[in-house]
Parts: C-alpha cells; structure tokens; sequence
C-alpha cells in the first residue's frame, strides 16, 4: 500500500507536512507525531467503501429533499437520551469519553441491556474478556439479557462480524484498543485510532447501524488521539466523575442531532449507575450551619435548570501574587469580575486571594452564574453568612450592570419549587405578576446588588 509520512498534532489534530517543534494550530510543544497516511483512500477499507468509488455524483434540490423524520433508539436511561438529544440516531457514531474508571463500560453495558429488549445490540470489548463482561452483567442484575458480546481488537474482524449479524448498535469499548492490520503503528496511536474510527464511521453510514464508541482521557485531559476524532462522529459525550463523590455527570460536547448544553445525572450505586431524576436535590446537600462563602445559584442545563451551590474563599495573599482559582468556572471571567467590583463598588481584592468552586463537580459554562460567584467571594471578604433561603442569578456586565439572562421565569420556578423563599435577579427578568411564596430582589447594578445583600447578611 503506498502511504506518505504526514506529522499530527497529538493535542488538536491538525497535520503538518513536515516536523517542527510546536503545532502551529494550537501553540503546543513537542507533540506532533510521525504517522503514515494512505494515499489513496481506496485501498484502506475498500470493502466498506466500495460502491461508493466510481459513482456519478448529483445534486439536490434542498427544497425537494425530504427530512428524515429522525427516529430515535432509545438506550433505556432518559438521562442518557436527554444528553443525546432524545436517543441514538439510527447511522450515527457516538464517542463516550471520560477517565478510566469513571463508568463508561457499565453504562454502556447497561444501555445494550436495555436495548436487547427490543432491538439487537452487540458488545465488542478489547479491554475484558467475555467472562470478565459477564460477571458485571451478574452484578448489574441483567445477567440473563439477550445481548451479543464479543472480545475482538481486529477492527476488520469487528467489520465482517456487523456485516454478518447486521445489530442495530454496536459498542466498541475502546477505540484505544482497536487495530486495523494494514497499519503498523501501535493500537492508541493517533494513525490507528483515526483509521479505526474512520472506517468504523463508514461502517456505520453504509449500514445505518450506530456504534457507540469509548475513548479514555488522558490526565491532560485530551482523548488521547481521539482528539482527532471529533470532527469524525457524530455526538461526543463525556462522563465526568468529581474525585471521591459517587455522582457522575453526563454532558454533550458536540452533538449533530440535538443541543450540547444538556447535562444528565447518575448515581454509581453497587448495582452499576442509577438515573437521578432530581439532581438539584443532590448537588445542595449542604451543612445545617450557615457559612460564609456559599450561596446557591440556578443555571440552565439545556431543557431544565440545575440548583448549584457556589463557594467562594478568600483569604490574605500567600506570598507573591494574589492568585485567582476557578473550579467549575471560568477563572478569567473570576478576575473580569473582581475588577468589575474594585471599579464600580469601590471593593479591592488585590491583597487577597480568591478561589472559587462549584460544588459536586459539575461545571458551569453559563454567564448567569456570574452575580452569585461575586454574592459568594464578597460573604467571604466579609465573613458573614448569607441567608441560606436566598438564591442568586444573573449575568455582570462591563460596565457594572446586572443583564438579564435566558429562561428567567423557569428558574425562579425553580427555585420556588425547592423552597427557597428569597431570590435576587436581574431586573430586566423581572416578572409581570407576583410569585407566590418567594420574595424577590430585582436588581439593576453589582452596587445595588451589593447593597441589598448589606441588608440581609447576619
Ligand atoms: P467502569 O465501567 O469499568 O469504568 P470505565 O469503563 O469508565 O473505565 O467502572 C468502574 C468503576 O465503577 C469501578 O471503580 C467500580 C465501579 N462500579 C461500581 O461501583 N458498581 C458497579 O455495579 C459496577 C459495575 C462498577
Ligand atoms: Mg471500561
């Protein structure tokens, strides 16, 4: 097979022609990676991809195509579907990334058990044997479900075994571990993870059959090699698992066929991952003793808000410079917001550091979580307690004003509906009636924000 040698950024994916010592993409060093590219497309894979080589190609009309209504397999969990937008799409290719460790083969698994009930699954693992597979099947109480499994590396084995059995979703548990014969590179090489997806992805377009793909993080926090895959597959979910809690978090990365945003919840349980139905209850377990530096915000995850608590620290410089630590937030937006705060409250955090945190690991993307990160970080500068029925959102302007933020009248909803009696919110989502049972604070400005919350700290 003629090949030709081609460098790939390890980190983003990009290729070079030639060796240099820092992608010129992303600005990373030493990361680029020899590897050897067919030339023709053609001779790799070519029985999946025949019948398409030669064809005349056509055109159509937008106007006169007609919409696949996108009928939807669903795994068996809704918080699963919810991430995926309403479930699997017959043909397409799913990459379920996370660390090792963190549940992706019990999900997995426990979603082909589901899905043998009323359709055909097939199980391809490359880390476990059969039995190994088995015996989890016994601790997730699905041992007897009618689901396929087989223990294959050879991605053109696993090509003939899908042509042969036609499943409608397959599961490769991991791309990491998939070879193709014609490459000589070591399995979890980016040549053989992008070759192993791609003709898998092929596979999957030909035979309107789903595969389901896993891909381990590594500590950096980049699939290793599958970086490179994103652009190949469909949707790219991860499964986050916050050190030490037995909560896991689904969210979208990339998803062709619905939104990102959607975050999906489970328990790991002894009995594989439970759905949590309610995970706003969860994330606010909190102490009795109200504590300086908590407060409770309301973010909007896709269709549904979330109830988060946010905690704020801050504390006399440690030497050198005051150091600005974000978890679960944007730690540039953290120092946006404290300058906001010297400039138009008059407030200095310059000889302070401050960290800031969302609690049970879940990460907040949103801006409406922006005047709750200040509520929490200025608790803590004065070491006073917030009341503990008070919720706070909005988004913090430049010029120290308080915008409105999307779905508004949902989150008080929210908010209402845990049994939080106070609220403060920008004034621009203000409602035309009253809400029953809850009292709240409209605000127009951080120092009206501030001055309000004056009046309320114990
Ligand atoms: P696993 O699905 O193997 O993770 P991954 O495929 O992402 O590497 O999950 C492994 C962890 O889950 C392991 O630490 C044990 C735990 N676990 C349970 O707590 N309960 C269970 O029922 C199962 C199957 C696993
Ligand atoms: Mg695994």
């Amino acid at each position: 097979m003629k090949t030709k040698t081609i460098f790939a950024c390890t980190k983003c994916g990009a290729s070079h022609p030639k060796w240099q010592g820092q992608c010129s993409v992303c600005e990373e060093w030493n990361c680029l990676e020899e590897i050897d590219v067919p030339r023709a497309n053609k001779q790799i894979g070519s029985d999946v991809s025949a019948g398409y080589s030669g064809g005349v190609a056509t055109i159509a009309r937008l106007s006169e195509v007609r919409a696949e209504a996108n009928q939807r397999i669903s795994s068996g969990m809704h918080e699963f579907d919810r991430v995926l937008g309403g479930g699997l799409v017959p043909g397409s290719v799913v990459l379920i990334g996370g660390d090792p460790g963190a549940g992706k083969s019990t999900l997995l698994l426990q979603m082909a058990g589901n899905l043998a009930q009323q359709s055909s699954c097939l199980y391809v693992s490359g880390e476990e044997s059969i039995q190994q597979i088995a015996g989890r099947a016994v601790r997730l109480g699905m041992a007897n479900a009618s689901v396929e499994l087989a223990s294959l590396t050879s991605v053109g084995q696993v090509s003939e075994l899908v042509q042969k059995e036609r499943p409608s979703v397959v599961v490769i548990d991991s791309i990491q571990v998939m070879f193709a014969d014609e490459i000589d590179s070591v399995p979890g090489s980016v040549t053989q993870v992008r070759e192993c997806a791609a003709r898998l992805t092929r596979l999957a377009k030909q035979l309107e059959c789903t595969f389901v793909l896993v891909g381990h993080v590594t500590k950096e926090g980049n699939l290793a090699g599958p970086k490179v895959l994103e652009h190949m597959i469909d949707c790219f979910v991860m499964l986050d698992s916050p050190p030490g809690s037995r909560y896991r978090t689904l969210r979208g990365v990339k998803n062709r066929f619905g939104a990102v945003n959607e975050l999906g919840v489970f328990a790991m349980s002894d009995r594989g991952l439970r759905e949590v139905s309610n995970p706003s209850a969860i994330f606010l377990e909190r102490s009795s003793e109200p504590a300086a530096g908590s407060v409770v915000t309301v973010t909007w995850g896709g269709t549904r808000p979330l109830l988060v608590e946010i905690q704020a620290l801050v504390d006399d410089v440690q030497g050198g410079y005051p150091r600005r630590v974000a978890v679960g937030l944007d730690a540039q937006r953290l120092a946006m917001h404290l300058a906001i705060m010297h400039r138009h409250c008059g407030i200095s955090l310059a000889d302070q550091d401050v960290f800031a945190n969302v609690t049970g690991g879940v990460r907040v993307g949103e801006t409406a979580v922006d005047l709750a990160v200040l509520v929490a970080v200025y608790s803590s500068f004065r070491n006073r307690p917030l009341p503990r029925d008070l919720v706070v959102f909005g988004e913090l302007g430049l010029t120290g004003e308080i915008r409105p933020v999307p779905n508004g009248q949902e989150r008080i909803r929210e908010v209402q509906k845990h049994g939080f009696t106070r609220i403060m919110a920008p004034i621009a989502n203000r409602a035309k009636r009253p809400i029953a049972g809850v009292e709240v604070a409209f605000v127009k400005s951080l120092s009206d924000a501030l001055e309000t919350l004056s009046n309320m700290l114990d």
